[in-house]
């Protein structure tokens, strides 16, 4: 699909290997999401336009390239996807953060909405949207309508991992967003929990059950 990309840079395969060891705790399971969440983002933003800038070396005056485009806006998927905003934040320090918050009911699979707060200018923002997991897709389809019902447009979702079927769902819902993952892993098990994956991503983040 043109519009996914599998991000397998050498230091996100290896730090998604650590994420999704068991024997790894909170502490660094949150440092690790946050780093490969500022990893990703470099992939991300890479579509995003540049302009010249005059500007003044120490030397001589010369040309540079500055971002030129729309302002972004980081909207998490509460929980799990706070734990992605700050390594986003770290090389997009001006981004405003919104938040949805969303949780999957354990017997239907079926997101329940329970926040939403975002920028007022959320239409004229570049949008990322982050979640770890995509697993029947039914969250990030919830949290991508109800930005567009407030006036976003140009929405790029960002997960560590996805699920076939997942993805699949996500695609045929919103065909015009762009999508990034670090790993597409072959299947939900009988709980809807992804296989292998790594777990409940965000009782890992907050060591609930
Ligand atoms: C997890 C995850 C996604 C969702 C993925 O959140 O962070 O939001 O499940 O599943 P789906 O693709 O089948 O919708 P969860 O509902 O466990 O809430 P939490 O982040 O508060 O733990
Ligand atoms: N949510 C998670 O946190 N993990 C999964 O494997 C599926 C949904």
């Amino acid at each position: 699909m043109d519009n996914v990309t599998q991000i397998t840079h050498p230091l996100v395969l290896h730090k998604l290997a650590l994420i999704r060891d068991k024997n790894t705790g909170s502490k660094d399971f949150r440092e690790l999401v946050e780093e490969v969440a500022m990893l990703m983002a470099y992939e991300v933003t890479r579509s995003f336009q540049t302009e010249d800038i005059e500007i003044e070396t120490p030397i001589a005056k010369t040309t540079c390239r500055m971002l030129s485009g729309k302002k972004v806006a980081v909207i998490p998927i509460l929980r799990a996807g706070l734990g992605m905003v700050s390594g986003v934040l770290k090389i997009i320090p001006t981004a405003r953060v919104g938040h949805i918050g969303l949780y999957r009911d354990e017997t239907t699979l079926k997101p329940v909405e329970y926040f939403c707060k975002l920028p007022q200018d959320i239409g004229e923002r570049e949008i990322i949207v982050t979640d770890p997991m995509l697993a029947t897709g039914g969250s990030a389809i919830d949290a991508i309508a109800m930005l567009k019902r407030k006036g976003a447009k140009n929405i790029k979702l960002m997960c560590l991992i996805a699920a076939r079927e997942g993805i699949k769902a996500v695609m045929k819902a919103h065909p015009d967003i762009h999508m990034y993952t670090a790993a597409v892993d072959e299947k939900l098990n009988e709980n809807g929990y992804i296989v292998p994956g790594l777990g409940d991503a965000g009782d890992r983040l907050y060591g609930t059950k």
